[in-house]
């Protein structure tokens, strides 16, 4: 079994949630809300000074009680430059062991911990709790399985990923001496090689999320990345715009920009697309 989330600003009407709706707080049947998470006057530090209050989406499809996608709340201590996953870790590591996420670096460079922040796709470890309005919402990527409380299924993201040949390929030099890059050449792809497969975009997306074939920004960004490239042989970058410009590719975007507003690494997503969507066309140009 597993269950699927959809963004909230995307559903008018609660009843296209894929899940049954659960007000924050609520018990849900067989759910055991921690005495400590109630929201009674003597909770600890309740939404004071001093700590913080996390809802964050549970849900375990093995463990009888728990196969109710619901959310439950846990009061944080909060110091000076705690983050979102400092608060899911101390909630791990103090009250509920169970309590499952992705985390690795803790310096927004692995990609795992991104995850819906109070309603917008972010970095867990990049992402200020002292930023947000409380209590903080943290919810799973939407519009992916999910396997376990705040963990998704990433795989057919990497699918997509894969789908654009993610590596850079090129002709050996004569005598094989390595190929430099003029500095104009790396400063037009810097921003694209930036991407750390964190799957915000991509869970931001709404052509994404209707066609579940769209390569989507951060494949195509991948494309742009090595067909800008000065280095790259030039049949290869042609073999890379057939990809893009297939049924699923570049044309499916519809400038919504909500890629570009969500990569945590600033990449102008949007605008690669849209010039790769140039370079297709230029491609495809005939002179007789
Ligand atoms: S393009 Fe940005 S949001 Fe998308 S996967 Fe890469 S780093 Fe994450
Ligand atoms: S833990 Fe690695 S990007 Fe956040």
């Amino acid at each position: 079994m597993s269950t699927q989330l959809t963004e909230p600003e995307q559903r008018t009407d609660e009843s296209t949630t894929e899940q049954p709706a659960v007000e924050e707080g609520e018990e849900s049947e067989g759910t055991t809300i921690p005495e400590w998470a109630t929201e009674s006057e003597e909770s600890p530090g309740a939404d004071d000074d001093e700590s913080v209050r996390i809802t964050v989406f549970r849900y375990d499809p093995e463990v009888e009680g728990k196969q109710e996608p619901h959310f439950d709340d846990f009061y944080v201590p909060w110091e000076q430059g705690m983050t979102v996953l400092d608060a899911l870790m101390y909630a791990r590591d103090q009250f509920d062991p169970s309590l499952t996420f992705r985390h690795s670096c803790r310096q927004a460079i692995c990609g795992s911990d991104a995850l819906f922040i109070n309603g917008r796709q972010r970095l867990g470890c990049q992402t200020q709790i002292a930023d947000l309005d409380t209590p903080v919402r943290i919810e799973p990527l939407p519009h992916r399985e999910v396997e376990k409380d705040l963990v998704v299924d990433m795989q057919h993201f990497y699918e997509q990923m894969d789908a654009v040949d993610p590596y850079f390929r090129t002709e050996a030099t004569e005598g094989g001496e390595e190929q430099r890059q003029s500095r104009e050449n790396r400063e037009k792809i810097k921003m694209s090689t930036r991407c750390i497969w964190c799957g915000a975009c991509y869970s931001s997306c709404n052509i994404a999320a209707g066609d579940n074939e769209y390569l989507g920004p951060a494949a195509i960004n991948m494309a742009y990345r090595f067909v800008m490239d000065e280095r790259e042989e030039e049949t290869i970058k042609q073999d890379r715009l057939e990809i893009i410009e297939q049924e699923h590719g570049v044309w499916r975007c519809q400038t919504q920009f909500s890629c570009t507003e969500v990569c945590p690494k600033d990449i102008p997503l949007t605008e690669h697309i849209q010039e790769l969507k140039r370079e297709a066309v230029k491609k495809n140009l005939k002179f007789w």
